[in-house]
């Protein structure tokens, strides 16, 4: 069995996975509701937090299970620094006492991998990972479409110049008054339009503009619709959308947001022979995106991998589930360094965002530095 701990940003999480990848225990603690006070997450508190949570986590998990362990992974990054300092230590102090090897995994790879997740079988879906794929990760903090060639080579082909997806719809969701995280409420305001169908394609007169149609590369860029959708709800051009207008303004952002994201697949489709497209992040638990991505990988002819619905939003789960690929695939340990520790997996792009290094004095230094990339 292969043990994972996740604590990379304001939740903490530990999930342990069987020899077949299937999750066996999983535990979650969010700490949104202790941050909101303030107004969003607070660095140095979501570190604490993991501190007091994580032994509170452990102790949890059934003694057996922990003398079934072959080996114990742990976000290594992306992610606020102190929050992967109190994870990693965590992992580290449980690994010498259990006289386990220790892996640093890199949060991102964790949601790629989670589209091969055993759960995530569903009808018509891929439950094993096929190489080369893309990966198409669309979460909060990121919209990026990645070449996987295996496990540890994973290529960075385009990523949104500005917003996320997630952060795009979260910020809609907010202007309008639906409160955060957005991305699932702005899906049940859509459905309420009846011009919409189970794809996410609107069939009304709204006109928003499709981002980067046309831009020539892989890249996205969201800020611009984000705009398009503030001037209609604000009034700043023309009389301000009312209310009851919304589900028909949700329903045509979905649309043009799932066309944007597939023009990308499409093109990269023909630049890259790939017989398998997976898509994870929160982003990827929406039910237009599924249904859309589903006809259209069925119509190229591509196989179409998704994370169960559970498996989207940040979990342990999927880090146990690529430790388990680690140890399959016969990798060695990464060491707490700056090289390694962004190795095994470690595609340049996958950790181009990521803080730099691991090792003590490099998260110190970033911790005073700069906020640290969330995921
Ligand atoms: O993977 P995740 O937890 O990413 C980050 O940690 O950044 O994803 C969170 C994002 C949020 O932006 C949220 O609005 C979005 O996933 N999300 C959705 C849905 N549920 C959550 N977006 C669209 N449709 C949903 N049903
Ligand atoms: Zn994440």
């Amino acid at each position: 069995m292969y043990l994972a701990i996740e604590s990379s940003f304001d939740e903490s999480g530990i999930a342990v996975c069987d020899a077949q990848g299937r999750s066996v225990f999983a535990l979650l603690s969010s700490q949104i509701e202790l941050h909101a006070p303030y107004g969003g997450c607070v660095p140095e508190l979501a570190a604490r937090l993991h501190l007091s949570q994580l032994p509170q986590l452990w102790r949890q998990i059934p003694a057996e299970m922990l003398k079934e362990l072959r080996a114990i992974g742990v976000t290594a990054g992306p992610g606020l620094p102190g929050c992967l300092l109190a994870g990693v230590n965590f992992a580290r102090g449980a690994a010498q006492a259990l006289g386990l090897p220790v892996y640093g995994l890199n949060h991102l790879s964790g949601h790629l991998f989670s589209a091969f997740m055993p759960a995530a079988a569903e009808p018509g879906s891929a439950t094993e990972p096929v190489y080369p794929h893309l990966a198409l990760l669309v979460s909060g903090g990121h919209t990026e479409l990645y070449l996987v060639r295996s496990l540890t080579d994973i290529e960075l082909l385009g990523q949104t110049l500005d917003d996320a997806v997630g952060e795009l719809l979260d910020k809609v969701s907010a202007m309008m008054g639906l409160g955060y995280p957005g991305g699932a409420r702005l899906e049940r305001l859509a459905r309420e339009y009846p011009g919409i169908d189970a794809a996410g394609r609107y069939g009304g007169s709204l006109r928003l503009p499709v981002p980067m149609r046309d831009s020539g590369d892989l890249n996205f860029s969201y800020s611009g619709l984000k705009t398009a959708v503030v001037k209609r709800v604000r009034g700043q051009e023309g009389a301000a959308a009312a209310p009851e207008e919304y589900p028909e303004l949700a329903a045509a952002l979905f649309s043009v947001v799932l066309d944007s994201l597939w023009i990308k697949v499409e093109q990269a489709l023909k630049e890259h022979d790939c017989a398998l497209l997976s898509v994870s992040g929160g982003v990827a638990i929406n039910g237009f995106l599924r249904q859309r991505f589903a006809g259209l990988c069925d119509r190229r002819g591509i196989r179409l991998a998704l994370p169960a619905p559970q498996h989207c939003l940040d979990n342990a789960e999927m880090l146990a589930f690529l430790l388990k690929l680690y140890v399959d695939a016969g990798l060695p340990p990464a060491g707490f360094d700056s090289q390694s520790n962004w190795n095994p997996g470690l595609a340049q792009g996958v950790y181009a965002s990521g803080p730099a290094g691991l090792d003590q004095d490099s998260l110190h230094a970033l911790a005073a530095s700069r906020p640290g990339a969330h995921s």
